[in-house]
């Protein structure tokens, strides 16, 4: 325990060196360029294999070798907010790491150490994505396209919590995010002087029917043991006061655990543009789609990481469920795998521009990080 103590405390030290660098050095997705180049230079140091995927930015590492092989991930990008946290080390380039995602790669980088360290023990091979572009939920999509998960078994994966007390573990079995998806409604009326609304088919009149019946979803349609979110975030229509126009516009977001529901209510919705469409004699467009389905963490697995967190003396609770939604469900479609919480009591929620991930956290995460997957390899090769 002393030796895995002293351990931590001089990897903490590097990591929060680390983190406050990624901090400062914010990209969006799929422009994450200088991340990838400083997590590539970092990863080399250590001598830890990069495999050639072929992507743009991010990258997969690799530790260990043979044909049992798991997987860690994490996100690297970061948000378009102005960051407004006060912390000496706060970005100044207009993007923000406001969802934690700095947390997330300092502390994989730490696992990457510790896993190296361990190699020659490792009974098999550990895969550490770096993602890019999870906020815009379309970067797992392409780490799996490059193939380089298509051995893997098992994966694992965390996120920040910023309710949870410093390296508290969340984790729970089951849906934990949301599935999520989007949708769009163009109604087609008949635009002409405002004088006359006889003469018109009022878009604006038909829209405003349509958002209020599209309310009645959730509160009488759906359980209320089953949370479900149905928000619309964007109308538009005419542009001044003595004119109707020719057309609406609304677009929102539909979020439920799980995509049999998640599919329900989008039908729901469709039907009720259809009701509209006969009630106003209009034509309406509609388009829904599932942008991420929810994460769902295997129970069995969520039991091996709560045990192996004990084994190292962490704490652990419950994870709270979330209507955010996360690309990690994506992976969890092909592979077995956890995604758990970790407290960094941020005095702000995520994507708020005071959002602070205390990095006290950080050898926590990593060492979480490279228990479970070292074990998780012993395991799979028959040794646990
Ligand atoms: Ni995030």
């Amino acid at each position: 325990m002393n030796e895995t103590v002293t351990e931590l405390s001089l990897l903490q030290e590097m990591l929060v060196t680390h983190f406050k660098w990624f901090h400062s050095h914010p990209e969006l997705g799929h422009e994450e360029w200088e991340t990838t180049a400083h997590i590539r230079a970092i990863l080399a140091e250590a001598g830890v294999e990069i495999l050639d995927t072929g992507l743009k930015t991010g990258l997969v590492a690799c530790i260990g070798a043979g044909e049992t092989v798991v997987a860690l991930r994490c996100d690297i990008d970061a948000l378009p907010i102005a960051e407004e946290s006060g912390l000496e080390y706060a970005s100044k380039n207009g993007c923000m790491h406001a969802c934690g995602h700095d947390f997330h790669v300092t502390s994989m980088l730490g696992a990457a150490m510790l896993l190296k360290e361990r190699e020659s023990r490792l009974a098999g091979a550990v895969k550490l994505i770096f993602q890019p572009a999870e906020e815009t939920v379309n970067g797992a999509v392409s780490v799996l396209a490059s193939g380089a998960l298509d051995d893997v078994l098992e994966i694992y994966g965390l996120h920040t919590s910023a309710d949870l007390p410093v390296s508290v573990i969340g984790v729970s079995p089951g849906a934990v995010y949301a599935s999520v998806g989007s949708f769009t409604i163009r109604i087609h009326g008949k635009g002409g002087h405002a004088a006359h609304p006889h003469e018109c088919r009022d878009p604006i009149a038909a829209l405003s029917h349509l958002i209020c019946a599209a309310q009645t979803i959730v509160s009488r349609q759906t359980s209320p043991f089953d949370p479900a979110v149905v928000s619309f975030t964007h109308i538009e229509a005419g542009n001044t006061w003595n004119i109707l126009p020719e057309e609406a516009f609304a677009e929102g977001t539909i979020r439920a655990f799980g995509t049999e529901r998640f599919n329900a209510i989008m039908r729901r919705l469709e039907h009720i543009c259809k009701g509209v469409e006969g009630a106003f004699d209009m034509r309406i467009d509609f388009h829904g789609e599932l942008n991420a389905p929810a994460v769902n963490n295997d129970g069995e697995l969520v039991e091996f990481v709560k045990h192996t967190a004990h084994e190292l003396g962490f704490k652990t609770c419950a994870g709270s469920l979330t209507m955010g939604g996360e690309d990690f469900a994506f992976y969890q479609e092909h592979i077995r795998g956890v995604f758990w919480n970790i407290g960094v009591a941020s005095p702000e929620p995520p994507h708020n521009s005071r959002f602070t991930a205390n990095p006290a956290a950080l050898s926590t995460a990593s060492a979480l990080l490279a228990a479970v997957a070292e074990k998780s390899l012993k395991r799979l090769a028959g040794g646990a």
